[in-house]
């Protein structure tokens, strides 16, 4: 029988989570599993977002919530949003030490419940985060993968298109490497808006600003907000999930391990990778700048450091 792809969402009482839910729910992309800790949180979540659909028109009625782990079973897509957001003035890598044990937990029930499922990791920090769902879910490198990318390149484009003045539909650029304020690398040399480089449409002392605020974008936000961001993440995250689910083959930065691709192996990072319907289909590679190389290294050696200290918590 046909059936609708099933997406479970862990951690969907939080803000991340519900954002995740809620274009999933309005881009019908399948039938939604909606956990979280507080399960009355999850299941007013549910609610909630399903009175919106007379609204918007789709239909969200196959949803089911609560806090039983048994909820995500046979899912094909789980979306991992659990743990602790940043708070101003503190860094994604400080939330190692609560995260990597809520991850961890969680991620056994996924191996259990949902073992063919392609798991999309969400939390922070997110490189080390993938690595903890790798570990314990033992599942092939093509199913476990991080959102990140998806956000800091959305986040790199906004921050070009106000620059330039041009629309942000027109600008094609990627951030690859850590998601770590100091590590990310945003790529200058292949960035384009209309097909034209970027190089040549601004200064050097104005793409190092777009560069600067580019990696800051999460911390200027957690600044403003108190907390860190949900909607650019969620829709991000939800984008993921629709390249899987409706198999499309979208070419995006996700965090992923490598096997020698870029002369990496054995560690998490920020790299273009296409989604289809078996997850992370293939990793595509290419030449960077010199500077972008060595900032590509050092996203390399900050996530080895981190996935060192969540091996502590496996
Ligand atoms: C951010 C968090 C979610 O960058 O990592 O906004």
């Amino acid at each position: 029988m046909l059936k609708r792809p099933k997406i479970a969402i862990v951690g969907a009482g939080g803000a991340v989570g519900a954002a995740v839910a809620q274009w999933a729910a309005v881009k019908e992309l399948g039938e939604l599993a909606l956990i979280d800790l507080k399960g009355n949180v999850a299941k007013g979540r549910g609610l909630d977002l399903t009175q919106c659909s007379p609204f918007e028109s789709f239909n969200n009625a196959g949803f089911t919530a609560g806090e039983d782990p048994a909820l995500m079973k046979g899912a094909d897509v789980v979306v991992m949003t659990a743990g602790v957001p940043r708070k101003p003035g503190q860094s994604r890598e400080e939330l190692i030490n609560i995260n990597a044990g809520i991850v961890r937990d969680i991620c056994k029930n996924v191996k259990e419940q949902a073992p063919n499922a392609v798991l999309i990791v969400v939390s922070n920090p997110l490189d080390a985060m993938v690595y903890v769902a790798k570990q314990v879910t033992g599942f092939p490198r093509e199913r476990v993968i991080g959102s990140a990318g998806i956000l800091d390149s959305s986040r790199f484009r906004t921050n070009i298109a106000l620059a330039v003045g041009a629309s942000v539909e027109d600008v094609s650029a990627i951030v690859l490497g850590a998601h770590t304020d100091k590590d990310m690398v945003p790529v200058i040399s292949t960035a384009t808006v209309g097909g034209v480089p970027l190089t040549k449409l601004l200064s050097a002392e104005k793409l190092a600003e777009v560069i600067d605020a580019t990696k800051k974008g999460g911390a200027t936000l957690t600044g403003l907000i108190g907390t860190s961001a949900w909607l650019a993440p969620g829709a991000g995250t939800s984008l993921m999930v629709e390249s899987i689910v409706r198999d499309q083959k979208r070419l995006l930065p996700c965090s992923i391990e490598l096997q020698g691709e870029f002369g990496v192996k054995d560690c998490f990072v920020g790299v273009p990778v296409r989604l289809g319907l078996g997850g992370a289909e293939h990793v595509y590679e290419f030449e960077l700048s010199a500077s972008e190389k060595a900032a590509f290294e050092s996203s390399v050696k900050a996530n080895q450091e981190l996935m060192g200290i969540a091996k502590g918590f496996l």
